[in-house]
């Protein structure tokens, strides 16, 4: 995969540049050619001999060079590279990415680039899980920034968390699948997604819902699009930008996306039920907000209509995936709601176990269907909707 690939190395000033020659090595072993460019900082942490030596180029430091004026142009090496890489990426570097800063041949590279570009984001847990460093991370995304999830453990701070740059094997193997065309295998299905939380309301001011982020369900969609399938996304609550080229329908309570979802399930080759639908929903709603008296209060509740039920018992030769989350007896329950919703498949998430879950980029899934049951690894929630595509290909 990497035989013959064009590879800038972009390498800031964290002590995980000190991979960055194992790095390169392992590039250049796989038959890559690579080009390093340096910000200044970063030959505070490895020498700029060392990198040269690995890489079999110069480094790239300054937009010229001092002894001769000649140029280095940031254009021809954005035009020559089929990959930029930076790794180590600082918090201060993504900060200007996500910025359009352009204050060194590094970032300046970065905006000349036509090519895909990957971070692998190293730094201490706290500057790691700052607000500001999760919306630099998440605009970088949005902008098609591919990020190699950092690990956790020790830091060079002497403390234990998630900041630590991922392994150079690990970061060559995200490298070869983002170089790896990607299939347009999917063109000319349509699929049905829902994401996000439903709301039901109980008075103008206030309604029930649950903490799903949405995160699982818009990674679906993007996996499914960027194989060329045509996406419909019916979307609860989330914060989430809509993936590129997915078409989004937003809709508020359980009963709202049961509509869309029957409506356009007809026209679709499979779906994909992400969405945290409210399994109760106030009886009545009021019309006026509720006053609070002395006495408790008790809230009738009647149950909402099951969308993915409905989507299975009209399913014919339709993919349908469901997810189940479940906190007890995960395998025994999930298999109850497959063959409940007429399900393909189901991804099971257990909320005992570390990494999986609502909020956060990581997913910890099984997928099970009637024949096999898969545990996959601690991955994030992008590589496991990979997983899902691949399975839902499987089904077709
Ligand atoms: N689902 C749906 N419509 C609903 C409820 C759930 O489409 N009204 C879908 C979810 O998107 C998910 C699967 O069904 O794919 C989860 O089913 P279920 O476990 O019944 O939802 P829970 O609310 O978690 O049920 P339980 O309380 O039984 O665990």
């Amino acid at each position: 995969m990497l035989k013959g690939k064009h590879i800038i190395l972009g390498i800031t000033g964290s002590i995980a540049a000190y991979k960055s020659a194992v790095l390169c090595r392992l590039l250049v072993s796989a038959g890559a050619e690579v080009k390093v460019v340096m910000t200044p900082l970063a030959k505070q942490f490895i020498t700029p001999l060392t990198m040269a030596t690995v890489s079999q180029h110069p480094i790239l430091v300054d937009f010229f060079n001092p002894e001769n004026g000649e140029w280095n142009s940031h254009v021809k090496l954005g035009e020559w590279a089929d990959l930029y890489l930076i790794a180590p990426a600082t918090a201060n570097t993504m900060a200007k990415m996500a910025t359009g800063v352009a204050d060194n041949l590094l970032l300046t590279t970065y905006l000349s680039a036509r090519c895909p570009v990957a971070v692998a984001p190293a730094m201490d847990l706290d500057m790691y899980a700052h607000v500001a460093t999760q919306r630099n991370i998440e605009q970088l995304r949005r902008d098609g920034v591919h990020i190699v999830e950092p690990g956790s453990g020790f830091l060079a701070s002497g403390l234990v968390g998630k900041g630590r740059m991922a392994e150079p094997e690990h970061i060559v193997e995200a490298v070869s699948a983002i170089l790896e065309e990607k299939k347009k295998s999917l063109e000319g299905k349509h699929f049905l997604v829902t994401a996000g939380a439903t709301i039901e309301p109980i008075d103008p001011v206030r309604f029930i819902s649950n903490h799903s982020s949405g995160k699982m369900g818009y990674a679906v969609a993007e996996a499914l699009s960027e194989r060329g399938a045509e996406v419909t996304l019916v979307s609860g609550r989330t914060s989430l930008a809509t993936p590129k080229g997915v078409k989004r329908v937003d809709v508020l309570s359980a009963e709202d996306m049961w509509q869309e979802c029957v409506a356009r399930f007809p026209e679709c080759d499979g779906a994909v039920m992400c969405a945290a639908v409210a399994d109760y929903t106030p009886s009545v709603v009021a019309e006026q907000k509720l006053k609070k008296g002395d006495s408790d209060m008790t809230l009738e509740l009647r149950r909402t209509k099951d969308i993915a039920a409905t989507l299975g018992a009209n399913k014919g030769k339709r993919v349908l995936v469901g997810f189940a989350m479940e906190t007890e007896h995960e395998q025994q329950n999930a298999v109850g709601k497959l063959e409940r919703k007429n399900f393909d498949f189901i991804v099971l998430n257990s909320l005992r176990t570390e990494g999986a879950g609502f909020r956060g980029d990581t997913n910890v899934v099984t997928l099970i269907d009637r024949e096999h049951s898969q545990p996959l690894p601690l991955m994030s929630k992008h590589e496991v909707a990979e997983k899902i595509v691949d399975k839902i290909e499987e089904f077709l």
